[in-house]
């Protein structure tokens, strides 16, 4: 091919990208939705909020649902901060929200003018929790939700970023009628836990191979790979947490994998680096069943570091 021809083939690529990228708007939520309050909703809803949406938008300098900066994204992303999900006037994001809206913005991405964010989507999410973690965020007694007059930052994404984001993730289905696992099913609720809160997002082979609908069929998912860099911009990858004994976590002990979870320490006394994060608020029974599901993965032989 000649250097013109070659140029043409990218410009033809890049055009396609750009017109498909275009598509800003999606369908937005009905309206037919209600939200059940009880107690016991406040309770699950608190651990989900702090787990699950306290990964990216809670603030550990502030001890608020501020939002901060996602340092995990590569550079040429752009700069990306999470939203203010405390009661704010100001600056909540919440009041804009019919609960309807909110529902439906967890499991597809879209917002409630119809545009898409990445990074957030959980389509899997059972409705009970999904219900539970809107009636925390509206209504608990929450220090870390009473209002946070503060922005953190704008969300500013550089071309490549729109691009990237554009290729690698996408709206999904509103679906409802999803339940949660069975209490006493242990590997069930692991299954679950690392879908909704995102262990594969990091621990599979790469971005584009991460199915959000049935996160089990991402490529390599579990096996790790996937590459970042740690703050002082050192490689690190995803680790491999199927249960080989060699290359992944099959020589864990129960409170190996605690360690790991809760103080960020490998057995061997090893930190473990940025983008891993801190999963101190999940309760030890929850950290057992994400072990239990763990152990029933195929073993695979794959080094990450
Ligand atoms: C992987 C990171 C991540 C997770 C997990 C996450 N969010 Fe977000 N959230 C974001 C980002 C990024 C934005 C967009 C900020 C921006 O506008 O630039 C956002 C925006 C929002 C918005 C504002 C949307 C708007 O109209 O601007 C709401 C509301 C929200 N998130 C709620 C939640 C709730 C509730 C959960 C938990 C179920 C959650 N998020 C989990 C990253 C995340
Ligand atoms: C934002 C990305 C990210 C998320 C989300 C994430 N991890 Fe990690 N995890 C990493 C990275 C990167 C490493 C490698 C760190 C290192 O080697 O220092 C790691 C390492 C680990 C290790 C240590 C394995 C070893 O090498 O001995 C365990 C265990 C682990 N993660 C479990 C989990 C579980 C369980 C979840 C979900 C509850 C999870 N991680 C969510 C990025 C992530």
């Amino acid at each position: 091919m000649t250097n013109r021809s070659r140029w043409m083939l990218h410009m033809t690529i890049a055009g396609i990208f750009v017109l498909y990228s275009c598509r800003t708007h999606y369908q937005k939520a009905s309206e037919n939705y209600r939200l059940v309050q009880d107690a016991a909703a406040m309770e699950r809803g608190k651990n989900i909020a702090y787990n699950v949406c306290g990964g990216c938008h809670y603030n550990r300098e502030l001890n608020k649902f501020v939002g901060h900066q996602m340092k995990d994204l590569p550079k040429f992303i752009g700069k990306v901060y999470t939203s203010n999900l405390t009661r704010s006037k100001k600056y909540g994001v919440l009041t804009h929200y019919t609960d309807a809206q909110l529902a439906y913005l967890i499991k597809t991405g879209i917002k409630h003018d119809g545009r898409f964010i990445p990074y957030m989507i959980r389509p899997t999410m059972a409705d009970d929790d999904v219900n539970d973690v809107i009636v925390y965020m509206r209504y608990a007694e929450d220090p870390a939700l009473e209002p946070g007059d503060t922005i953190v930052g704008t969300t500013h994404l550089s071309f490549l970023g729109k691009l990237a984001n554009s290729m690698t993730q996408k709206p999904q289905e509103y679906k409802t009628g999803i339940k949660r696992p069975d209490p006493n099913n242990a590997v069930a609720n692991g299954r679950y836990l690392v879908d909704i809160l995102g262990c594969y997002h990091c621990h599979s082979k790469n971005v584009l191979g991460l199915n959000y609908a049935n996160p089990e069929d991402s490529k390599g998912y579990m096996a790790g790979g996937m590459k970042f860099k740690t703050l002082q911009g050192n490689r690190v990858r995803g680790a491999n947490l199927t249960p080989d004994k060699g290359t992944g976590i099959g020589k864990y002990s129960q409170a190996d994998f605690h360690k790991a979870l809760a103080d960020g320490k490998t057995p061997d006394g090893r930190q473990l680096q940025f983008p891993m994060p801190k999963f101190k608020r999940l309760t030890e029974k929850q950290i057992d069943q994400i072990y239990a599901y763990l152990n029933t993965l195929p073993p695979k032989y794959h080094k990450t570091r």
